[in-house]
């Protein structure tokens, strides 16, 4: 088996920021209930010319631009998303087209926001069974277009973003050690959409605005996601035979930081060692640890051989979590070494 690892990552947000004041202006809520129930500040909303496929072209042009990577040396193109543009064709194709990576194969996968994480995975799958040499892995969303902005309870929480990640061969010891992806489609009900598709599909009489939005139990939803937080990244750090004191940086998914210090402190990794951007953009769905990981790599929280832990949870309900050793990219594998 090839040894796998990121190569190099980029992000993309839209640049409109909605800041909790802005939407106490809408809503019957106030900044001091979102920054202390969530820690969320402001979010980006993307502009109407923006889709999520337009946000997912600017970070996959990004990463190949810092890791001087051609498009057309891309064997595949993945992108990890809740929020398509259209049913067919695929962002993933959309994607292919519009950076020229005409060599690669390409698709979407849907599961929510663990997408990132699953997306990782299987693209560092084809890499280490020798199937791809270089895969581009892509996390996207725009939240707002599924949000029910009279909803309070849910539209305060997200953002719109992208976060690419080029994937491929780094030297021995490096790159993935161990992952552990986790499904429990009984909780389905506690994070839907509930039409728009086959079931009920769009131009059904009985089809509400609030069906076509994302309607979650939070109480339900904050429970189960520090659970599985806390038991995949045991899971996954016992399958790399390390502890999680071996961690030198946890990236969680960036839903609420109540629930990731709830998480952070039953795996006993303290404050310093978790990455937390969400205050800026809310949670981006699968553009979420994307994002992270890439703001953790410009501003240096990340070094060569830096043990990383990721984790993702969300709709389906479904998890994902990663753990990388940091760095080991081969020389001239990429222009700018990113570690
Ligand atoms: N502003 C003011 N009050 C609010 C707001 C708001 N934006 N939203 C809810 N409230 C009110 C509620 O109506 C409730 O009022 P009541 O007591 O009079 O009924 C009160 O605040 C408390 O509501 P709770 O739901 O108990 O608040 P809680 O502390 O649980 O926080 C939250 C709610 C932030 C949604 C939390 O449950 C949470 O973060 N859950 C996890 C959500 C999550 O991670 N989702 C992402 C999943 S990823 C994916 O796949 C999409």
């Amino acid at each position: 088996m090839t040894n796998v690892g990121i190569l190099a990552v980029s992000h993309y947000v839209p640049e409109r920021v909605v800041t909790n004041k802005d939407l106490e202006e809408k809503l019957d809520t106030t900044d001091e209930w979102i920054r202390s129930r969530t820690g969320i500040q402001e979010r980006r909303v993307a502009s109407e010319a923006e889709t999520t496929a337009s946000i997912a072209i600017v970070a996959a042009l990004r990463v190949l631009e810092s890791s001087g990577c051609a498009a057309t040396d891309l064997d595949l193109v993945i992108v990890a998303t809740m929020t398509p543009d259209s049913v067919l064709p695929a962002i993933s194709c959309r994607v292919q087209a519009a950076i020229g990576a005409v060599n690669a194969g390409a698709f979407d996968m849907s599961i929510a926001c663990s997408g990132f994480s699953y997306g990782l995975a299987v693209g560092c799958s084809y890499v280490s069974s020798g199937l791809a040499k270089k895969v581009l892995v892509i996390g996207a969303d725009v939240m707002s277009q599924v949000m029910d902005w009279s909803d309070r309870g849910t539209c305060v929480l997200f953002g719109d973003g992208a976060g690419a990640c080029l994937v491929g061969q780094v030297d021995q010891g490096y790159g993935l050690l161990a992952q552990e992806l986790g499904s429990d489609g009984s909780g389905g009900e506690h994070l839907r959409i509930p039409a728009g598709a086959g079931a009920r599909p769009m131009g059904s009489s009985d089809i509400e605005k609030k069906d076509l939005s994302l309607q979650m139990n939070g109480r339900e939803v904050f429970r189960f996601a520090v659970q599985v937080m806390g038991s995949s990244a045991l899971a996954a750090a016992k399958k790399a035979g390390l502890s999680t004191e071996d961690i030198d940086l946890f990236i969680p998914h960036q839903a609420n930081a109540r629930i990731i210090e709830s998480a952070a402190k039953r795996l006993n990794i303290p404050a310093e060692k978790v990455f937390i951007n969400l205050h800026r953009y809310g949670n981006t769905s699968c553009g979420s640890i994307p994002l992270a990981l890439s703001e953790a790599v410009e501003s240096k929280r990340i070094k060569d051989g830096d043990i990383i832990l990721l984790v993702g949870f969300g709709g389906g309900l479904a998890w994902g979590a990663l753990i990388l050793k940091w760095g080991g990219v081969p020389v001239g594998a990429t222009k700018a070494v990113t570690a």
